[in-house]
């Protein structure tokens, strides 16, 4: 039988394909809506880049005070065997990046060659896929902060702008969210539980991010949201400490940050008692786990989706003729024998 983490890799390949191909779903539910994938939704400056970057385990996303992120980013990991760990943009595809400093550099200057230097947004995405023998396989999307105000530089319908390009993407059935709230600031202002509300009334798919713990004030703690007695989702709360912008300066790395994070949970008076539910890594542990479960409910309808896509990419080639040569034909015939492979781990999956 095949293993959880080849499904999830061979979704991640087909939604690969999708996103080059354009999407052959067809009427109703496109095969890219039904499989999952995990957005960050919460306010400018709350950490949402930074809780990615951990979940993700790599450096590689601009962070920073103000508006950083101005355009989505839709980071397709896939976790390899061995070798050695690179990236690849969708808009340079031959170009395998093995220095993260280099993808955080393409990611700001992809930005600014749709937006210009400026504080704009564009809700024209970046893809972006990691192979890394370090990563767990996850879709994972980055996206700008919610704003209450339009600063100078920007149109006045920003704040409704990039409130409906965030719900463009959490209001998906199939897209789990990292609702980012910092611990600084009362819970009860928190923009990401908001929209998440929205979108997520039973909360059966939001996973609530305290951020910025070690920031908050003298003699207060985060234990009513953590313990779900603020604001009670049905996933537990998981309580971080991402690098703060000295750390960032300082060029704090991944693996110091994490130990970090780690010592601070564990030598906490407040939160040592529920250390090991804390932190990125228990994050992205958790997240990975709640994918697979979300993936097994939906085998059987994604079966059927694809034996309809089979269908129709068979129509397809038999009004084109089965090419070999690289172009359109080909690769409708490589998504072809991907959504096969496809089916057959499911069907697997059901014996
Ligand atoms: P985003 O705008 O929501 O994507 O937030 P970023 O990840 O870019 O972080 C914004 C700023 O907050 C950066 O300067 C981070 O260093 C800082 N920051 C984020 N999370 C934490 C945290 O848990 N603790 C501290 N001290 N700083 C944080
Ligand atoms: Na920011
Ligand atoms: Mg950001």
């Amino acid at each position: 039988m095949a293993t959880m983490e080849s499904l999830i890799g061979l979704v991640n390949r087909i939604q690969r394909a999708c996103t080059v191909l354009g999407d052959y779903g067809g009427e109703g539910m496109s095969l890219w809506e039904a499989l999952p994938s995990v957005a960050v939704v919460g306010g400018q400056s709350s950490g949402k880049s930074s809780v990615l970057e951990s979940v993700v385990g790599r450096d590689f996303l601009p962070r920073g005070s103000g508006i950083v992120t101005r355009r989505p980013l839709v980071l397709q990991l896939h976790k390899t065997e061995g070798g050695q760990e690179y990236a690849e943009f969708l808009h340079a595809p031959k170009r395998k990046l093995t220095d993260f400093a280099a993808v955080r550099k393409e990611i700001q200057d992809e930005t600014d060659r749709i937006t210009g230097r400026s504080k704009q947004i564009s809700n024209i995405p970046i893809h972006l896929s990691i192979y890394s023998p370090n990563v767990v396989n996850l879709t994972v999307i980055d996206l700008p902060g919610l704003t209450k105000v339009a600063v100078e530089g920007q149109p006045e319908t920003i704040v409704e702008d990039i409130e409906n390009m965030v719900r463009s993407y959490v209001e998906k059935p199939n897209c789990i969210i990292l609702a980012i709230s910092p611990a600084n600031q009362d819970i009860a202002t928190s923009d990401a539980i908001k929209l998440a509300r929205e979108v997520d009334p039973s909360g059966e798919r939001t996973f609530g991010v305290l951020t910025k713990l070690d920031l908050m004030d003298k003699g207060t703690n985060a234990l009513d949201v953590l313990e779900g007695r603020s604001y009670r989702l049905q996933h537990p709360w998981v309580g971080i400490v991402n690098r703060s912008q000295a750390d960032i300066n300082k060029n704090v790395d991944m693996i110091a940050a994490r130990r970090k994070e780690r010592e601070y949970f564990e030598t906490s008076p407040e939160y040592g008692h529920m250390a090991h539910k804390m932190g990125s890594e228990y994050l992205a542990k958790l997240l990975s786990k709640h994918l697979e479960t979300v993936i097994r409910q939906r085998i059987p309808s994604i079966i059927a989706l694809i034996n309809k896509t089979i269908d129709e990419l068979n129509a397809e080639l038999d009004r084109i003729g089965r090419p070999i040569a690289v172009d359109s034909g080909a690769q409708l015939y490589t998504i072809l024998e991907m959504c096969r492979a496809f089916d057959r781990v499911f069907k697997e999956h059901l014996d």
